[in-house]
């Protein structure tokens, strides 16, 4: 997108924004954060290196953002001429690299339900099918993301599929018990939880009920997947952090603020807290070496420095 494009855009969101006193995704609306990511991870599935191109083959049919060129060659120049307002491309991209990985252990350690927590546009359970038909998946998401997902579900399969259920809620306000109860979830098996770039959007109370949730609904080896930003960035500290800014007014501007963050020992108390135990948290460090180094053994580009992983479980 040019420019002068995505400085009105940014205008416009921030009036939607002003005109709804909500503060996870303006009342109504499908999040517009969702698509973001869906169409930078569309994005990445056309990578040239096979190393760091993203599995997720079915981003392009499921978001219809156009924030960037849908053509890969043609996007890269400009994230590549501005590699800070687009460093997101490369966080989304070592982040999809590693979730679908512990996916895939999860699978192998005998988990059979997944439950993907504001899931937006999420395709795992769509693309895990081949691979892993025995996997059921949950996705839980405010009703109007979860509407539009649907639809775009029902447009590129045909139907909605058996083994999707969807759950609609508002984690600053609603139970998940009583939300995924309905959906069909089985408390005795266990379960995969994803919570992908959805932390930072919700509430300290929202964040709380969900790990409580899984503690408590889960059985032990049941795992869970959450990243969460700095608070400095909560804070607008930006001071020497990379494309926070940017970022942080960028999704504002959309009218999806970030409001919650840790520093990593917070982050990690508040985990035990909740009854969790962390298995590891990720820096950018080792996600650019692990998911963002190329057939070449160099970077693909630099990742954010604000924006963590943590890998956990249910003890
Ligand atoms: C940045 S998007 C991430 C979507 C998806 N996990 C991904 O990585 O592609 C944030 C998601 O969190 C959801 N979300 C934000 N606040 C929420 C809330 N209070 N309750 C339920 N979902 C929420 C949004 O609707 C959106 O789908």
């Amino acid at each position: 997108m040019k420019r002068r494009s995505m400085c009105l855009l940014v205008a416009w969101t921030a009036w939607l924004w002003a005109a709804s006193p909500a503060i996870a995704v303006p009342d109504g609306a499908a999040s517009g954060t969702a698509e973001l990511v869906c169409e930078l991870r569309a994005l990445a599935a056309q990578h040239p290196d096979p190393k760091l191109r993203s599995r997720d083959h079915l981003a392009a049919g499921l978001c219809m953002a156009s924030f960037l060129p849908k053509e890969y060659a043609e996007a890269r120049r400009i994230i590549d001429a501005r590699p800070e307002e687009h460093a997101a491309f490369f966080y989304v991209n070592a982040r999809t690299h590693h979730i679908d990985a512990l996916v895939e252990r999860a699978a192998a350690h005998g988990v059979k339900q997944v439950v993907v927590l504001g899931a937006g546009f999420d395709s795992r359970a769509y693309r895990f099918r081949d691979s892993q038909p025995k996997l059921r998946f949950f996705e839980v998401d405010l009703p109007a993301t979860i509407d539009l997902k649907k639809k775009r579900v029902t447009r590129m399969l045909g139907a909605l599929p058996g083994y999707v259920r969807y759950a609609p809620i508002d984690f600053n306000t609603q139970s998940l018990e009583k939300v995924l109860r309905r959906a069909g979830y089985d408390p005795a098996r266990k379960t995969f939880f994803i919570l992908e770039g959805v932390t930072m959007y919700v509430n300290d109370a929202g964040n709380r009920a969900t790990l409580r949730f899984i503690r408590k609904h889960s059985p032990p080896g049941s795992m869970l997947v959450y990243d969460y930003v700095l608070r400095r960035v909560i804070d607008g500290d930006y001071a020497g952090l990379y494309a926070a800014r940017w970022q942080a007014e960028g999704v504002a501007g959309m009218g999806e603020p970030f409001v919650t963050g840790w520093t990593p020992e917070q982050a990690a108390e508040f985990a035990q807290e909740n009854g969790l135990a962390v298995l590891d948290d990720l820096g950018p460090e080792e996600l650019t070496r692990r998911y963002l180094t190329g057939s070449d053994g160099r970077p693909d580009g630099r990742t954010t420095d604000w924006q963590r992983i943590i890998d956990a479980k249910v003890p």
